[in-house]
């Protein structure tokens, strides 16, 4: 049960009431796992999206891409989606409730069962209560559940497809367009922000666990033996908390750490991952993340996937939740390239030409097609093709046509050893991935912003949201509407919104109620027209969380907003 003061209760109570997130389908009941973000909350989620942005495309250099969210079936074989992209799940016996199993688990104290097989889950399981029911589960059986959402594509159901789980694959399988785009050098990252699906085990977490979400994806293509990042000075002095593996296993702190130390000592695997950790503090905290409330936890090796190098989690603590996943940021080296390379035949490696060619000695098999024509007859050539590539041993070679194994005798071919200039080499990148949940985020976002205050013997609700991703950057107030204070707020506020600043005008009720709304939806600054307006073109000007005021003249205000809401000039600087 929720404690009476407990603050996801007032967030949420907050953003459904001011028009922030509602639960999806409502008139209808509702499902689990999906939300509607309602007028604020998709202008602030907008907002979060385009600072996520302003980093990565404007800054970084890296392009965004838009690919469908339906993708065929091949694209998740090869990315291992369809064989293994899976929860372990039970269902309680007695009340037929499905459960995802570790979470149950882990609900009870018990250690580490993200990483325990389905066998070990179900032993743990047994003597402890249904998390819906509280009847013991007894002999529950734990199996495998894939989270991707099924379709077809096409009347007749011909083609299977699924609804993505990641954006990162749109980005993967582009990657032969998004070399040439980028000249075929090397690095270069790509970015993707979109809807992704997930068919969740009974998610009961709010904005947290959805099975439809937003995911801002960075693949960040590097040369495989290259990993110092070009730019790293920029964050090289830049400390986060950093809780390792070896820290977690002592049930250590996460220790505060540049990330030139974390890297030179190790802890992190290179400059890349390193560079990514920091600038994901610099956004997170940019956007309204508490600093106090993040740390960086690397994966334990149990947890972390087989051909990753190197993979750290920003972790946010929520009063509800604990501390909770934002972002993934990991080193996959080769993996992903791989594995679309062999399912679709396509070489996804980037030619780089040698600063200085050099001379290398070669083997170079050359077929003798006047043996190979009659004994192989009309797969004669796909069997040179495949020989020229073929690695033979002293007693001949072994080679794939069209599935059939092939053995081709030493007296079929020639062995050429030969000194050639190599002008360049073919790598397959290495891909350095990080991974932003934007509900999640907004989530943060909301619960840290989230506060209150007594003024005026009443409590006043604030979201201290930075003004960037403020829904409404701007309220205007008459103090009375009439005696023509009500058309000067409103050429006020035409003036503002042709800035490009999102303002209310707000003329109903007492003034203090005006400003508490405000300051409820986090808007950071508010105008009040008064009499002495109509004197001196003045204005006072308030900001939202000291709530102090200073008088400023009326014609200069848009472009003092824009500067405050940039951050170019403190609100300390308006004078009184
Ligand atoms: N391409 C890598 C990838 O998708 P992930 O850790 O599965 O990695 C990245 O997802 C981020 O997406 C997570 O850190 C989290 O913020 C968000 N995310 C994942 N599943 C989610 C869900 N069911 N609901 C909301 N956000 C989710």
């Amino acid at each position: 049960m929720a404690e009476p003061d407990d603050i996801y209760e007032k967030v949420m109570e907050l953003a459904k009431r001011r028009g922030f997130v509602w639960p999806s389908g409502e008139i209808y009941g509702g499902v689990a796992g999906f939300i509607d973000y309602g007028p604020l909350g998709a202008q602030m989620k907008r907002r979060i999206e385009d600072a996520w942005r302003s980093f990565y495309v404007i800054r970084e250099g890296c392009y965004e891409i838009e690919c469908p969210t339906v993708g065929i079936e091949p694209i998740y074989v090869a990315s291992g989606h369809v064989k293994g992209f899976s929860d372990k799940m039970c269902q309680c016996p007695h009340c037929e409730e499905y459960l995802r199993a570790d979470h149950v688990a882990a609900a009870h104290g018990v250690p580490n069962p993200a990483a325990m097989t389905g066998d070990a889950l179900a032993g743990a399981l047994k003597s402890l209560p249904c998390t819906a029911c509280g009847e013991e589960l007894g002999e529950v059986k734990v199996f495998d559940f894939n989270l991707m959402f099924t379709t077809w594509i096409g009347p007749g159901s011909q083609r299977k497809g699924y609804l993505r789980p990641e954006t990162a694959q749109g980005i993967f399988t582009d990657f032969p367009r998004l070399l040439r785009f980028y000249r075929d050098k090397l690095p270069f990252g790509t970015v993707q922000v979109g809807k992704s699906y997930r068919n969740e085990i009974s998610p009961r977490q709010g904005m947290i666990r959805l099975r439809e979400f937003t995911q801002a994806e960075a693949e960040i293509f590097v040369h495989p033996e290259e990993k110092k990042h070009p730019r790293f000075a920029r964050y090289r002095d830049y400390a986060v908390p950093l809780l390792g593996c070896d820290e977690q296993c002592r049930n250590g702190e996460p220790v505060s750490m540049t990330m030139g130390d974390a890297v030179a000592k190790g802890l992190v695997a290179n400059e890349y991952v390193a560079y990514y950790i920091a600038l994901t503090h610099d956004i997170l905290v940019s956007v309204g993340v508490d600093p106090g409330r993040v740390r960086f936890r690397q994966h334990l090796t149990t947890e972390r996937a087989h051909y990753a190098a190197d993979c750290w989690d920003a972790e946010v603590l929520s009063k509800r939740f604990g501390w909770v996943e934002l972002v993934g940021i990991a080193d996959r080296t080769d993996y992903d390239l791989k594995a679309h390379s062999c399912v679709s035949g396509s070489a996804l490696t980037a030619y780089l030409p040698l600063d200085t060619p050099r001379m290398e000695k070669r083997r170079r098999i050359v077929p003798d097609m006047k043996a190979l024509g009659p004994k192989f007859r009309g797969k004669a050539k796909e069997v040179a093709d495949a020989l020229v590539k073929a690695d033979p041993g002293p007693d001949g070679a072994v080679v794939d046509v069209g599935g059939e194994r092939v053995s081709i005798p030493a007296s079929l071919y020639q062995v050429r050893e030969e000194e050639v200039e190599v002008r360049g080499e073919e790598v397959m990148p290495h891909v350095i991935e990080p991974s932003y949940g934007i509900d999640r985020i907004c989530y943060a976002v909301l619960e840290h912003s989230y506060g209150e205050d007594m003024v005026e013997g009443e409590v006043r609700r604030v979201l201290h949201l930075p003004a960037r991703v403020a829904p409404v950057q701007a309220g205007v107030f008459p103090l009375v509407s009439r005696d023509g204070l009500d058309r000067v707020a409103m050429e006020i506020a035409a003036g503002l919104t042709a800035a490009g600043i999102f303002t209310e005008f707000d003329e109903s009720g007492a003034i203090g109620r005006r400003y508490r709304r405000q300051d409820e939806i986090g808007t950071p600054y508010a105008i009040t027209v008064d009499y002495q307006t109509l004197e001196d073109g003045t204005v006072t000007i308030r900001e939202r969380d000291g709530m102090k005021q200073a008088r400023v003249k009326k014609d200069t205000l848009p472009a003092m907003v824009r500067d405050l809401i940039t951050g170019s000039i403190a609100f300390s600087a308006l004078g009184p």
